[in-house]
C-alpha cells in the first residue's frame, strides 16, 4: 500500500536524498577493484569467518527482490523512488566486494560461489510490511543492524586479514549512511503523521527480524555462526539498534505504546 505524501513531504523527502547523494557522492565513493588491498587476503583465517562472510554475502545477493518489490510502491515519490535506485547501486558494490574476497582469499572456489548464488536465485525475499510508512522504519532497523553486523564481523576478524579489514570498514561505513538515510526519512513522516508512523513503527519493532532469518533455511549453521560469534543476537538488536533509534527520534516507550481503547460496557 502506498502512503500517500502531500507535495510538500515529498519535497522534503527529495531534499534529503538529494543531500544524501551529493554527501556520497563527495565522501564516500570506492572502488571495488582498486580500493582493496587484495594481495593482504588471508587464507588462514578462522574458517566460521568466511561462513559468515558467505551469508552476508547470500544476504546482499537478494538485491534483483529488494528492489522489484519496493520501487513500485514509491515510484511516484521521487525521493524514495532516487534512493532505491542509488541506495541499489551501493548494496551491489557490497555482495562483490564478499565474493570477490571469498575467491580470493581461497575460502570459496568459483564452483561453491556459482552454487551459492545459485541457491539465492532459487529462493525470494519477499516484502514483509505492505505499508510504504513500514517499509522506511523496516529498512532503518535494518541497516542499523546490517551495519553493527558489519562491525562486528571486523572485531572478530581482529585485523588479521588486511583486505577483509578494509572491505569492512568501507561497508559498514555505508550501511551507516543508509540507516541515516532513513532515519531521516522517519522523522519526516513523523512530523508529518506523528500518530499514524507511531502505530506502524509499533507493528515494526514487534516483529523485526533480520533477512538472514528467513531467507537462508538451507544454512542454518552459517546462521549459528553469527550468533555464536556474538555478531549480532537479540541483546544487540535492544541495546544498540531499537534503543539508540528511540533516542535519536526523540521517542520513548510509552510512545510506543498501544493506545488503550476504551468502549462503553
Ligand atoms: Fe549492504
Ligand atoms: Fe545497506
Amino acid at each position: 500500500m502506498s502512503a500517500t505524501e502531500s507535495p510538500e513531504m515529498q519535497r522534503k523527502i527529495y531534499a534529503a536524498y538529494r543531500d544524501y547523494f551529493d554527501k556520497a557522492e563527495r565522501k564516500r565513493r570506492w572502488n571495488v577493484a582498486e580500493d582493496i588491498p587484495w594481495d593482504k587476503c588471508n587464507n588462514a583465517i578462522d574458517p566460521a569467518i568466511a561462513d559468515v562472510v558467505q551469508t552476508f554475502c547470500m544476504i546482499e545477493l537478494f538485491l534483483p527482490d529488494y528492489l522489484a518489490k519496493q520501487i513500485p510502491d514509491v515510484r511516484a515519490n521521487k525521493g524514495r523512488a532516487w534512493m532505491l535506485a542509488n541506495w541499489g547501486y551501493e548494496e551491489s558494490k557490497h555482495s562483490m566486494v564478499l565474493e570477490e574476497w571469498l575467491r580470493r582469499s581461497g575460502h570459496r572456489t568459483e564452483k561453491q560461489i556459482e552454487d551459492f548464488s545459485e541457491a539465492v536465485t532459487d529462493r525470494e525475499w519477499n516484502l514483509k510490511y505492505h505499508n510504504s510508512t513500514a517499509a522506511v522504519i523496516y529498512t532503518m532497523m535494518q541497516e542499523l543492524a546490517t551495519q553493527l553486523n558489519y562491525r562486528n564481523l571486523r572485531r572478530v576478524a581482529g585485523g588479521k586479514d588486511p583486505a577483509l579489514d578494509k572491505i569492512l570498514e568501507l561497508v559498514s561505513i555505508d550501511e551507516a549512511a543508509h540507516a541515516q538515510f532513513f532515519r531521516n526519512l522517519t522523522s519526516i513522516y513523523l512530523e508529518e503523521d506523528r500518530a499514524g508512523t507511531l502505530e506502524q513503527f509499533r507493528l515494526v519493532a514487534n516483529t523485526f527480524g533480520m533477512p538472514a532469518n528467513d531467507l537462508l533455511a538451507d544454512g542454518r549453521e552459517r546462521v549459528e555462526a553469527v550468533k555464536s560469534l556474538k555478531i549480532f543476537d537479540e541483546q544487540v538488536y535492544f541495546a544498540e539498534v531499537y534503543m539508540p533509534i528511540l533516542q535519536r527520534l526523540g521517542l520513548t516507550k510509552a510512545d510506543l505504546r498501544p493506545k488503550k481503547v476504551f468502549r462503553a460496557a
